[in-house]
């Protein structure tokens, strides 16, 4: 692991918000854990990016630079740190040890719960004793992961959206047994990066996927059955509904894997056969569109993921 350390400060500076800059971990370095290691870069943290995968470490620091261009022409404005210093920034390792100087960790690995399951165990063995360790599950409940650690009162969830770096506010989640100040430094954090803390119980889904999965696989059930084809689907909420995107186009930005994974998390978390993914959904991951991230899901996308042109 290496930062390249252009950077003058000890990595123990006061934000000023409660949050001391110290060294934040993220674990998984796909869609998500990329987006939020450059939120937390270029807020001024220094970040340590935990993945296994070789190809996602070979090709994390390239999407990161890509993820902020994207956002400084959106935003117009600069970032509060120059792109050189955000890049520099965030370490990129495969081993877990390289978190046993972290402070607060953000989860980002796949959506399985066994895998995060034993993460959490692993987190809590390597991290320091008074670290946050932050689950960006979309669905297992946070409890199923604090009881897996011996700092239940420590762990909470931050389920970002995506793409993180775009969002204004994170979905922040409650377990039964997070304390007062666990969630008072989570939301000191949120703030710094620019963003709220939207607090909810724990539970399957929380709010946002128990009521978004529910809808992306009814929209997949309803192309499925020949009631309409994914362009009119989404046509009907966007024009309709005025939606900014259709439930189908979301699942595409999702991430299609993504979706079925979540909804067996919520299928087994809930035992309610509503969650069970449709034949659509399934045929779709197999065959490999997985949305825009392979340039194809439901729609079709030009320049896969960089490309916001759907094709209808
Ligand atoms: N994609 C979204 O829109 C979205 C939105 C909100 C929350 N989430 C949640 O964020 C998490 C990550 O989703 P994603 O879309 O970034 O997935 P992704 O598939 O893009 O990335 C997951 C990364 O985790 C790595 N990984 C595999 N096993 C690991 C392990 N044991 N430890 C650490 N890393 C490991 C993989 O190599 C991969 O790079 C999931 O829990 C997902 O439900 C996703």
């Amino acid at each position: 692991m290496h930062h390249d350390d252009t950077d003058d400060t000890d990595g123990t500076e006061n934000t000023g918000t409660g949050v001391e800059k110290g060294v934040i971990g993220v674990v998984g370095a796909g869609t998500m854990g990329v987006g939020i290691a450059q939120c937390l870069a270029e807020a001024g943290h220094r970040v340590v990016a935990v993945d296994p995968g070789e190809s996602a470490l070979a090709t994390a620091p390239a999407r990161l630079r890509d993820g902020i261009r994207l956002a400084r022409m959106v935003r117009k404005a600069p970032g509060a740190v120059p792109m050189d210093r955000a890049l520099a920034a965030v370490a990129w390792t495969a081993r877990l040890e390289d978190l046993a100087g972290a402070r607060f960790v953000v989860d980002c690995a796949p959506e399985r719960i066994p895998l995060k399951e034993k993460l959490f165990r692993d987190l809590d063995q390597v991290c320091p004793p008074d670290a946050v360790l932050a689950t960006g599950t979309s669905a297992i409940p946070v409890e199923r992961l604090a009881a897996r650690t011996r700092r239940p009162e420590r762990v909470l969830g931050m389920h970002f959206m995506n793409p993180a770096p775009m969002k204004e506010a994170v979905e922040v989640v409650r377990g039964p047994r997070t304390s007062e100040a666990t969630l008072d430094t989570a939301l000191a954090l949120l703030a710094g990066l620019g963003k709220q803390g939207i607090v909810v119980a724990d539970g399957p889904g929380f709010v946002s996927n128990r009521v978004l999965m529910l809808t992306v696989n009814e929209a997949a059930t309803v192309v499925q059955q020949g009631t309409a084809d994914p362009a009119t689907v989404d046509r009907i909420f966007e024009q309709c509904f005025g939606h900014t995107m259709g439930p189908l186009a979301t699942g595409d930005l999702i991430g299609l894997d993504t979706i079925v994974d979540t909804l067996y998390v919520l299928l087994e978390c809930t035992g309610d056969e509503r969650f069970h993914p449709c034949e659509e959904l399934r045929r779709l991951v197999t065959a490999g569109h997985l949305g825009r991230k392979t340039g194809r899901g439901f729609h079709r996308y030009r320049g896969a993921e960089k490309g916001v042109a759907r094709g209808r």
